[in-house]
């Protein structure tokens, strides 16, 4: 178990932390190995930062494993990823769950391969009532679809009249998205230097902040987690009011 370093305090931590994991195939490239080889390590680091929340006391970390568009790679790429997302889920359910695990899927996840929807069912059911740490995995997500999806079922309840349009709020689309009753993140981290949302929970980033590294996701350890905390632990939340010192 590690422990939180002492710099870091445990009152201001993000209670949820979500992650961008890019950069496994540049990862890959620059050391002569296939793309695959990137996600293969992608995956390690994610085991590795999954353990580091719980350790540290942060409640829920959510990935971003495949988004709606990456669907666009090469099929080989798209087949060796379904296939790792499926071994993975076999290998290391047990030691999830036996750590406390809790573990959710984000997206439409009924185009998945049969055989990786039956392991992500199990996964979950199993997992159901586990409270160290909230793992969500967003596959084929994107979030204008989860949008789109969610105004269509609002839309239908107040074609059936159960709802008239001017109780249509804020919470009521919220209750139609993947997350509802799931708290919004706190913290974003996007590796590799790109510095954009890529159409990742963008309802529930509204007020998320945001930390873009260099390091590319396989090489982001531990040490480079506690920089993103550390980063996160100066900023000013003040989710569009004014600080209480300046409102007199
Ligand atoms: C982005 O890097 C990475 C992905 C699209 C795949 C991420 C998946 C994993 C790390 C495996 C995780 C496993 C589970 C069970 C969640 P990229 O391929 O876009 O890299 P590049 O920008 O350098 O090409």
């Amino acid at each position: 178990m590690t422990k939180l370093p002492p710099d870091l305090n445990p009152q201001n931590l993000p209670q949820h932390v979500a992650v961008i994991m890019d950069g496994n195939g540049r990862w890959a490239n620059s050391r002569g190995l296939p793309r695959i080889a990137g996600h293969r390590q992608g995956a390690r680091t994610l085991k590795e930062l999954l353990r580091c929340c719980k350790d540290w006391g942060i409640k829920a970390l959510t990935a971003y494993a495949f988004s709606t568009e990456n669907w666009r790679r090469p099929v080989d790429e798209v087949d060796f990823l379904m296939l790792l997302f499926e071994r993975l889920l076999h290998r290391e359910l047990s030691e999830m769950h036996q750590e406390g695990v809790r573990i959710s899927f984000i997206g439409d996840l009924s185009v998945l391969p049969k055989s990786l929807q039956t392991e992500m069912e199990r996964s979950v059911k199993e997992t159901l009532n586990n409270q160290a740490i909230h793992f969500t995995v967003a596959v084929n997500y994107g979030s204008r679809n989860e949008i789109t999806k969610a105004c269509r079922q609002v839309a239908e309840l107040v074609q059936r009249g159960e709802l008239s349009a001017e109780e249509v709020n804020e919470s009521v689309v919220e209750k139609q998205l993947y997350t509802a009753d799931t708290p919004e993140p706190d913290l974003l981290i996007r590796t590799s230097g790109e510095m954009r949302l890529s159409n990742f929970l963008l309802w529930q980033m509204a007020y998320t902040e945001m930390y873009f590294t260099d390091i590319l996701w396989p090489d982001f350890d531990t040490e480079a987690f506690y920089q993103a905390l550390l980063s996160y632990q100066k900023r000013d939340r003040r989710f569009g009011q004014v600080k209480a010192s300046l409102s007199a």
